[in-house]
């Protein structure tokens, strides 16, 4: 199984405050045909503003599994506070997802579980939070055969993994700009030291830059 945490940045190692390349950022997620794309219930709320103006009223075709490509990637979530409740179809109807998948804890609410068996998405108990990403990779390797897995999510969740010890590629889209004031760092939650070697260095021109580099000792702290 391979983890590869992928980024649009500033110069200053922001997640937000500029215009991402969009098309660039998804163009290089794409490239790594991962299995799994493991998304932030944030980012997915964010993602749900940046595509859709509002989101469409549920319809019975939203009720049931879609039938996509194999080869699509199966968007996993956590989401335990069920704040996606009354989104999930806007996000399930990207036809570049295979399906929507989610992770819940001990404290989901029951209406949100009643919602998902409702609507027939996959959704998973992981135990008392905050829950062991370690357990969450066994578990999406064992139901779906995961070997790739990419994030797209903000600090928080790749925080969480790269203090976890469990990203092994780090992809950033580096965008030529600083965002100075009100930065979102993407590095703000790490806590240990990550050893890494560059694997790719590539010029996307108009002074944006693709940088791979592969964790070769994680700093490891906990969950
Ligand atoms: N520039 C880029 O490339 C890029 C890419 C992606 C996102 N973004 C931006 O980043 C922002 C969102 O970032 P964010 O850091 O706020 O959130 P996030 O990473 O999108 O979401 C946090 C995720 O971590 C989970 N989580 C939080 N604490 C946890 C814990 N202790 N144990 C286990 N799981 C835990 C949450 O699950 P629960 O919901 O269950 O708490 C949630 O799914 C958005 O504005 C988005 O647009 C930028």
């Amino acid at each position: 199984m391979k983890v590869i945490m992928h980024s649009s940045i500033s110069l200053d190692g922001s997640l937000l405050g500029f215009e991402v390349d969009m098309a660039a950022h998804y163009r290089i997620a794409g490239s790594y045909k991962a299995d799994i794309h493991l998304i932030g219930s944030n980012t997915a709320i964010e993602g749900l503003k940046l595509f859709s103006v509002r989101i469409p009223k549920e319809q019975e075709k939203d009720f049931i599994k879609p039938k996509r490509d194999r080869k699509l990637p199966l968007w996993v979530i956590p989401d335990t506070a069920g704040k996606l409740k009354g989104k999930l179809h806007a996000l399930r109807r990207f036809d570049l997802c295979r399906d929507i998948v989610i992770l819940t804890g001990n404290s989901t609410p029951k209406g949100y579980l009643r919602y998902l068996t409702e609507r027939n998405y996959d959704w998973h108990y992981m135990g008392n939070q905050p829950f062991y990403y370690s357990h969450v990779l066994e578990l999406l390797a064992k139901e779906y055969g995961a070997r790739t897995i990419l994030t797209d999510t903000g600090k928080t969740l790749n925080g969480i993994l790269l203090n976890s010890g469990l990203v092994d590629e780090i992809s950033l889209l580096v965008h030529p700009l600083i965002v100075g004031k009100k930065p979102f760092p993407l590095f703000d939650d790490v806590r240990a030291d990550v050893e890494l070697s560059l694997k790719k260095s590539k010029s996307l021109g108009k002074g944006r830059l693709w940088l791979v580099y592969k964790v070769i000792r994680p700093g490891k702290t906990g969950k």
